[in-house]
């Protein structure tokens, strides 16, 4: 399905909404005057909308109206507001919302029959390697998927999920790269003790995370198989490996997204 032809509205025109408009006009996906945004502050970014070539404006309404596909970018606890304003506007429009821990049924009520999609996204997306998950609500399916995923591809990867798994998702993903720079931040103290420049350090952290992660994805290979490959018999890497296991490693990070993921089901019952 093409999305050149569809009008892309965006409520809400902070970091999330910036690094998708940024994805779907470089990746060609979207023409610039396809796209509007609403923000009750435009001209912050009148740097940014100027390169994209889109135009801010302050009515939610106007860029509801003349939207085919609506994108709810403001954060969870703005989602009400802005839905009371714009939902009589919304017949035969699709919403898409990556308001954290808002429920697709939350939009559902304000017009019956709405197709709604729920993402769940992560910073890396705003330098185009994002981690997207999307969901489909009550009265949305396959056709709405495949926008979104297309939509959503161009800054990084989708995954189609079950709602209910969408606390997970945050816990993993979304939580994740907080996970990962805490990581990227130990290694790089481990090369500062041990004698390296904090600049070097942090490079070789940071390009050995990024390029591991790339091996994984782009062999295909069980990152068990990846490990064996530099873990050599009576080598230095096994005593590492061994010193991370001592430390409970693998277990701290299953608990934290367990814990994360019961931090997002709670906030989301409020
Ligand atoms: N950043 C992430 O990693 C991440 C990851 C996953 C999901 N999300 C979700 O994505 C959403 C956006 O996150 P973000 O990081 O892009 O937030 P953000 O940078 O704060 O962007 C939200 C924008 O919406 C504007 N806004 C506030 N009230 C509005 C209204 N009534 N109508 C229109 N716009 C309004 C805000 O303006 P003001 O600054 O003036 O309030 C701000 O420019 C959030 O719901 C968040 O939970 C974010």
């Amino acid at each position: 399905m093409s999305l050149s032809n569809r009008k892309i509205g965006f409520i809400g025109a902070g970091n999330m909404a910036f690094a998708l408009m940024k994805g779907l006009v470089n990746s060609g996906l979207v023409p610039p005057e396809n796209i509007m945004a609403s923000d009750p502050e435009p001209s912050r970014f009148e740097g940014l909308s100027k390169s994209l070539n889109i135009t801010i404006t302050t009515d939610n309404i106007a860029v509801a109206k003349k939207s085919d596909i609506i994108m709810i970018c403001v954060k969870p606890q703005v989602a009400k507001y802005v839905m009371d304003e714009i939902s009589q506007f919304l017949k035969d429009k699709l919403l898409i919302s990556i308001a954290a821990g808002v429920k697709t049924d939350f939009f559902e009520h304000y017009l019956s029959g709405l197709r709604v999609i729920r993402v769940m996204s992560n910073t890396p997306a705003l330098v185009g390697e994002g981690s997207s998950a999307i969901c489909a609500g009550k009265y949305a399916g396959k056709p709405e998927l495949e926008i979104a995923d297309k939509l959503f591809c161009s800054v990084g990867k989708v995954a189609v999920i079950e709602e209910k798994y969408m606390d997970a998702v945050t816990g993993l993903s979304g939580s994740g790269p907080a996970y990962v720079f805490k990581f990227i931040e130990a290694l790089s103290d481990a090369g500062v003790k041990l004698g390296l420049s904090r600049e070097t350090s942090r490079m070789l952290a940071a390009q050995t995370v990024y390029g591991s992660a790339k091996l994984v994805l782009e062999t295909g290979e069980h990152p068990m198989a990846l490990k064996d490959m530099v873990t050599s018999p009576g080598g230095t890497t096994i005593v590492g490996v061994h010193m991370l296991e001592k430390g409970g490693f693998s277990a701290a990070i299953i608990d934290a997204v367990e814990e994360a993921t019961k931090r997002s089901e709670e906030l989301g019952k409020k």
